[in-house]
């Protein structure tokens, strides 16, 4: 059977969490409080919503759900000025090869992302047309590390799930293609993203060989 292919987007095919993490910092810093760097790595993967409910701990804000509900819309207001000029020069190094190299074998491509943002992403940066199906924040209610987002694609692709390679730049997106009994890659670091089967720090260090070795394992 035909291998199917799942990239998650933010961090793995273009480095939007720099805006993700502006927009929260401007929101914690209108709240009062600092947000770091450092603690927007576990904003990786994570829903919007649970997000906002993460900054809110670490500001110890107590919230009414009207002023939770304006913060989750203020935030994403913020992040899509951010996006808005986005094009191709900001796609992650190499990522296209490997979508043609997939492309022209003929192989299904899914994305599968917890954002809400991801397709009007993908067309800013013109890559929309490589994936087959799409399946984000929209369509899922389980966020990783739970596979839902990943079984779903798969089933969209019409391939079973352990004929299926996930890309993935979050340990919860790792954990979430291993419950899936897919081929879980992780891009970027190796010591965090250590329960990936195969670790790279970005597509460059992807060779279209060790693509074709994938597609012919059993
Ligand atoms: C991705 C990012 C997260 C983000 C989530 C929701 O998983 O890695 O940092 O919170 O998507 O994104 P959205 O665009 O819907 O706010
Ligand atoms: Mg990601």
């Amino acid at each position: 059977m035909k291998k199917g292919f799942i990239f998650d987007l933010d961090g793995v095919i273009v480095d939007t969490a720099k805006y993700h993490y502006l927009a929260w910092k401007n929101l914690a810093n209108e709240l009062g409080f600092e947000f770091t760097k450092e603690q927007n790595e576990l904003f990786k993967g994570v829903s919007r919503k649970r997000c906002l409910e993460i900054l809110l701990e670490i500001g110890k804000v107590e919230a009414t759900q009207e002023q939770f509900d304006t913060w989750m819309i203020e935030k994403n207001v913020d992040y899509l000025k951010y996006i808005e000029n986005m094009d191709a020069s900001e796609i992650l190094p190499d990522v296209p090869k490997i979508l043609e190299y997939l492309k022209d074998r003929k192989h299904p491509i899914a994305l599968g992302s917890a954002s809400k943002n991801a397709q009007p992403i993908l067309e800013k940066v013109g890559l929309l047309s490589y994936f087959d199906v799409i399946v984000d924040g929209n369509n899922v209610t389980k966020a990783k590390p739970d596979p839902e987002v990943f079984l779903l694609a798969a089933e969209q692709l019409g391939v079973n799930s352990s004929d299926c390679v996930v890309f993935e730049d979050a340990v919860a997106g790792v954990q979430a293609a291993n419950s899936a009994k897919m081929i879980s890659i992780g891009i970027g670091d190796a010591k965090v993203l250590f329960e990936a089967k195969y670790n790279f720090n970005d597509f460059t260090e992807i060779d279209t060989n060790f693509i074709q070795d994938l597609i012919n394992k059993n």
